[in-house]
């Protein structure tokens, strides 16, 4: 083993509880996994922790627009993402949620030591609040026209056009689109965490190109030219979170606790498995804790978060890892062109073990984003994995089980060859530990090359055939099959599937590091089965137009379907409107069918004294006798209408679409016609 044995504790940010977990988040779960059963297969004490983000105003209106609860959407969605991750082989150590009392203990135990350090600060500023739904309201709920180019139809935190930042009081014609009221501006008590009095401990942290990759860090210096700013730390009521301590009908902010979170899932692993939670967590701690994250929320990890823990006396962070954002045949993620493509959906059609692979080839350290090109994708799968990886396998094991009875030779043609396999080991595990993935699946496959090679040009084949030379089949085969032992092993953090069917077929315990040093000698194997299959055009075809069905799906419920949806309710009638109209219970007297009218019947009707002949249209739903003496309602006071079979003299109120589905109205019993209805 290189190094001395290290002491992980790793994270993934932890995602919104109001939604599915997609491709693009996928690209960091996974790169994050592969990092760490890296680390474990090296032998090195590791544990990775995460948990649903389940505050703030989205999953609290979120769960208002589904009529339930909060509890109640954010205990469905961690079902939804516990399978997802399970799907993908994303083996997290504790998969919590921030909706926990251990994260409220260390939310409020570190907001009352900066308190206490006098690093909250108290004042009233000016926000846009909701008349309509009482409540104040988030930036991102309030639209309208940019201050700064004219731009309409701008969230209230910044432009999407000229990229200006502003803050929602200044928009021009302001919109709430919770209720679609015009906010109003009120006074609200907020408190401050003071970024500014860690000023020089952040200028050093983030100096460091161990902590943050050096483009992340630029961009941060330049958040330091201004004086830093202060970060509001709270929200009003109503708000789905934890109640800040001491205050009332306030709450800490989601992204105040959120971070706080990895250490609260990493508490309750602590309890579960008895591990030593001050060993990681305290100011001198030498455990590294590494946070892999998404270049857009870095700023919340590499300035707030750390300075909130160095604020509170806790370690900071060993490194924050930027990753780029995902990208789907070159273009973002889109719903209408079905590349928003979800875990659970893409798990229908294809392998997830295939993704791993493909974003594995695609990672490194940096922070562009990453492209799935569909096509390049299969492509790839296709030719190193089934081609290359399992076809070593495939093309040796048979000999190996059918002439030599499963056993491998005790020597091998060419120990240099699986040698150099293994020296490469070093420079691959050098790569992963650098997060250069690319790197290492590139070099990976030109071994897996040159493993093929080796067999196509010993021709095991042929020699079987020939009864002089039979014998030299069994080592060309073992050394194959060791070549592909040690390729295996170095890509198990990538293809855990695989590589434990692998074991199983090579008769052997887990692979890592260490123990691919020796070569696999003289030992029973089984028989093989196929590990991989390829990927067929119509996998990926399918899974798109899977995917805009399903992302259709996912719209609340309440607004998506029934009759409102078809026909949403009309604009606004003033009461002087409604009372124009005057509706009366009737009685249907007679019922006819109109000579050379399909749709029409033609209705008389007792108003208790006077009569009218109305034609309706609801021939396909009703027969005559099924209408005569029935009470129903009118509109009595209607222009009368000349249409081609005679005068309307008013209309009788049905309801439904048409078709057999037409419903016309019952008064309940008791009413008499000529009553009026208001
Ligand atoms: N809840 C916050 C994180 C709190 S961490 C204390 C959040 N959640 S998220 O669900 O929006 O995103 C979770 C992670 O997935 C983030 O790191 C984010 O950058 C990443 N990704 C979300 N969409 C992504 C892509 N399309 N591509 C790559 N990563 C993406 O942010
Ligand atoms: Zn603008």
């Amino acid at each position: 083993m290189s190094a001395a044995k290290r002491t992980l504790l790793v994270t993934s940010a932890l995602p919104y509880a109001n939604g599915p977990i997609h491709l693009g988040h996928l690209v960091e779960y996974i790169q994050t996994d592969i990092w760490v059963r890296f680390q474990k297969m090296r032998g090195h004490e590791c544990h990775y922790v995460c948990a649903d983000d389940a505050h703030g105003s989205a999953i609290m209106l979120r769960a208002e627009a589904e009529g339930i609860e909060p509890q109640t959407l954010i205990d469905r969605v961690y079902e939804e993402h516990t399978r997802d991750f399970a799907q993908f082989h994303v083996a997290f150590d504790n998969f919590y949620t921030t909706h926990s009392d251990e994260n409220r203990h260390f939310s409020e135990l570190i907001f009352q030591r900066l308190d206490a350090a006098g690093h909250i600060a108290r004042r009233t500023i000016k926000q846009l609040y909701d008349p309509e739904r009482g409540m104040f309201l988030p930036d991102r709920y309030v639209k309208g026209t940019c201050p700064v180019c004219g731009e309409e139809d701008q969230y209230g935190d910044n432009c999407e056009k000229c990229g200006s930042t502003y803050a929602s009081t200044e928009l021009i014609n302001p919109v709430s689109t919770v209720s679609g009221a015009t906010p109003v501006e009120k006074d609200s008590d907020q408190l401050f965490f003071k970024l500014n009095d860690f000023r020089d401990f952040l200028a050093n942290w983030i100096d460091s190109e161990q902590h943050v990759q050096p483009v992340i860090a630029n961009k941060l210096k330049e958040l330091f030219e201004d004086e830093l700013f202060q970060w509001d730390i709270s929200r009003n009521a109503p708000y789905f979170g934890f109640e800040i301590p001491g205050e009332k009908d306030k709450f800490f902010y989601v992204w105040l606790d959120a971070p706080i979170g990895y250490m609260a899932s990493f508490k309750n692993l602590c309890d579960r498995e008895n591990l030593s939670f001050d060993q990681f967590f305290a100011q001198d701690s030498e455990a590294e804790l590494h946070h892999f994250i998404g270049k857009d929320i870095a700023r919340f990890h590499t300035l707030f978060w750390p300075a909130k823990l160095h604020g509170a006396g806790f370690r900071t962070p060993t490194a924050v890892h930027c990753h780029g954002f995902l990208m789907v045949n070159g273009q973002k993620m889109s719903k209408s062109r079905g590349t928003f493509i979800m875990a659970e959906t893409y798990a229908k059609h294809l392998n997830p073990e295939y993704l791993r692979y493909y974003f594995a080839a695609k990672l490194d350290d940096g922070i562009d984003d990453i492209d799935l090109n569909l096509e390049d994708f299969q492509a790839r799968v296709n030719s190193d994995l089934v081609g290359k990886l399992v076809n070593i396998a495939s093309r040796c094991a048979g000999f190996i089980s059918k002439q030599f009875d499963g056993k491998l030779s005790d020597t091998l043609p060419e120990p240099k060859m699986l040698d150099d396999f293994v020296q490469a080991m070093e420079s691959i595990a050098g790569h992963y530990e650098s997060r250069r993935f690319s790197k290492a699946m590139r070099e990976i496959m030109t071994l897996a090359d040159q493993a093929n090679q080796y067999i196509d040009s010993a021709e095991p084949w042929v020699l079987i055939k020939n009864a002089d030379r039979k014998h030299e089949v069994q080592g060309i085969c073992s050394l194959g099959i060791n070549m592909f032992r040690v390729l295996m092993t170095m890509l198990k953090p990538v293809l855990p599937a695989t590589a434990s069917k692998s074991e199983i077929f090579l008769n052997i315990d887990p692979l890592t590091w260490e123990a691919a040093r020796a070569p696999l000698l003289d030992h029973k194997i089984n028989k093989f089965k196929p590990l991989l299959t390829r990927i067929e055009d119509t996998q990926t075809e399918n899974m798109i137009e899977d995917s805009k069905q399903a992302v259709a799906d996912l719209t609340p419920a309440k607004s998506l379907s029934g009759p409102l949806a078809d026909d949403p309710i009309a604009e606004i009638a003033t009461f002087e409107d409604f009372a124009k109209l005057d509706f009366r219970v009737v009685r249907i007297v007679k019922a006819e069918h109109v000579e050379g009218a399909d749709k029409l019947l033609q209705l008389t009707l007792d108003l208790g004294g006077e009569t009218r002949s109305v034609f309706a249209g609801i021939k396909s739903a009703y027969t005559p006798d099924q209408l005569e003496g029935r009470l129903t309602v009118m509109v009595a006071n209607l222009a009368p209408r000349k249409m081609r079979f005679g005068v309307s003299e008013g209309m009788v109120f049905a309801a439904g679409p048409g078709g057999k589905e037409i419903f016309i109205l019952n008064p309940d019993d008791g009413a008499q016609p000529g009553m009026r209805v208001k």
